[in-house]
């Protein structure tokens, strides 16, 4: 491959530990998007003849359909897809391939290729989530006003609703789409024509490669081109905390659908039954997304490792930056994908989901609020006083709202029946109506404002 330097071929073992044709080659299309882009400017800027421009590719062309019809032979002799599909025009079309690669280097077409796989997995991530969101507004319109216990510590601590709680998680992917947006951008700078390192002394156009490739400008300098690979660093990061919601939300999913829980009915076709246990259907999905998180944001890790040793310019070790990303941007999709499907079968259980407000004192904060609204108690002192009524009721083993008034009345004399007003959870929720808050007549609107924000 190298021609006159060397005088023998590469042990066994050095091929196989320098090859990476096994996992590049999903890098096909971008590396032949790359070269025809590469080679159009080489013919405009009469680098290389109209002629030898039209052979590559041609070429070029007949080897993207023997790549898609499963015909070409990939080698792992050949180290990695840009000589494997190098070669292949060679012999397909003889020496004029051997000028596609003037004003070029592996460095510069590894990263550009690079680049736009990951901008096209960016945007699949980011098409993937918008259907997850859609799925999530559509369970709080069905929802906006189910009472459920809203949690602290995993302790019951006030009522809120499934819509609201539904529409907590529309926020968290509405956030990371943005940052995969933020990320989209920052990349969408194109390294093409940086050459090895320092550029080149042919007379290049590299604003007509860029635009080619649908990138917003070239890059600016050629040694951070060849050497940059915060793209993928950034959108892993970005993966990494969408994974982490995703996790948090099937971690929710895997408790809500316990028997001692069961707010939640997961569908047949997102669950799996026991090999033993005849009766059981388990939360899988939930439990695989939740377990596959690791893998994205081990793959993020990876990376940061690789890279944060590596002095300028390209290294060899920067080959290991595919499979970590390849793994990480498919275990997104898919998860983000199956958690779409969970959430649009899922049903929420109105019933179990009220009856689980009946414990925890839920209403006591209202209270407090009442004794600060109506005896214009100091919160603090509300407080104490409701935290006083809360223990009677405990001794009691009752809801403070089963508590009777004369009852209420030896810890705050001025206490009168109005109080039973506020202490119903239904009541409690809608009265919940600053902004963000969890009233169902909120959830309402905030799910149509969340369709304009996140879904036009
Ligand atoms: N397969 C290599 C990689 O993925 C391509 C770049 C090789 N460049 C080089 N100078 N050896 O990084």
């Amino acid at each position: 491959m190298w021609g006159g330097r060397f005088s023998v071929g590469p042990a066994e073992v050095m091929e196989k530990i320098n090859a990476s044709i096994d996992f590049d080659k999903r890098m096909s299309a971008q590396d032949i998007a790359g070269s025809k882009a590469h080679c159009a400017m080489l013919v405009k800027q009469s680098i290389i003849s109209p002629e030898d421009g039209k052979a590559i590719l041609d070429g070029l062309d007949t080897i993207s359909r023997e790549i898609q019809d499963g015909e070409f032979i990939f080698s792992a002799a050949l180290e990695d897809i840009h000589m494997n599909i190098e070669n292949r025009l060679r012999e397909l079309i003889g020496d004029a391939a051997g000028r596609l690669h003037t004003a070029r280097s592996r460095n510069d077409q590894v990263a550009t290729d690079f680049k736009l796989w990951v901008r096209s997995a960016i945007d699949e991530l980011d098409k993937q989530t918008g259907l997850l969101i859609e799925a999530l507004i559509t369970q709080a319109e069905d929802n906006y006003d189910t009472i459920m216990p809203g949690y602290t510590h995993l302790q019951a601590a006030q009522p809120v609703t499934f819509g609201h709680h539904m529409l907590a998680y529309v926020e968290m992917f509405g956030r990371d789409r943005g940052r995969l947006k933020d990320c989209r951008k920052r990349l969408n700078e194109c390294p093409l024509g940086a050459a090895a390192l320092a550029g080149t002394s042919f007379p290049i156009d590299r604003h007509v490669t860029a635009e080619a490739l649908g990138f917003d400008r070239p890059t600016a300098n050629s040694l951070d081109s060849v050497s940059d690979r915060d793209h993928a660093l950034e959108f892993m990061s970005a993966g990494a905390i969408l994974a982490t919601h995703l996790s948090r939300f099937a971690e929710e999913l895997v408790i809500w659908c316990s028997q001692g829980f069961g707010f939640v009915t997961l569908s047949d076709a997102f669950t799996t039954g026991s090999s033993i246990m005849p009766q059981k259907k388990n939360p899988d999905a939930a439990e695989l997304i939740r377990g596959k998180v690791a893998r994205v944001i081990g793959s993020l890790n990876t990376l940061f490792i690789v890279m944060k040793g590596l002095p300028l310019t390209y290294g060899k070790d920067m080959q290991e930056d595919k499979e970590p990303v390849f793994d990480a941007a498919d275990t997104l999709i898919l998860s983000v994908t199956a958690m779409t499907g969970m959430v649009t079968d899922m049903v929420a259980n109105r019933d179990r989901l009220l009856a689980a407000t009946a414990d925890g004192f839920l209403t006591a904060t209202d209270l407090a609020d009442w004794l600060v609204k109506e005896l214009n108690l100091p919160f603090r002192d509300a407080h104490h006083v409701t935290g006083t009524i809360v223990k009677l009721a405990e001794d009691k083993k009752c809801d403070i709202s089963q508590l009777n008034l004369s009852e209420m009345q030896t810890v705050e004399p001025r206490i009168t029946d109005d109080i039973f007003r506020v202490l119903t959870v239904e009541q409690s929720a809608q009265s919940r109506t600053s902004f963000g808050g969890t009233a169902p007549e909120n959830v309402k609107k905030s799910a149509k404002a969340a369709r304009e924000r996140f879904l036009s």
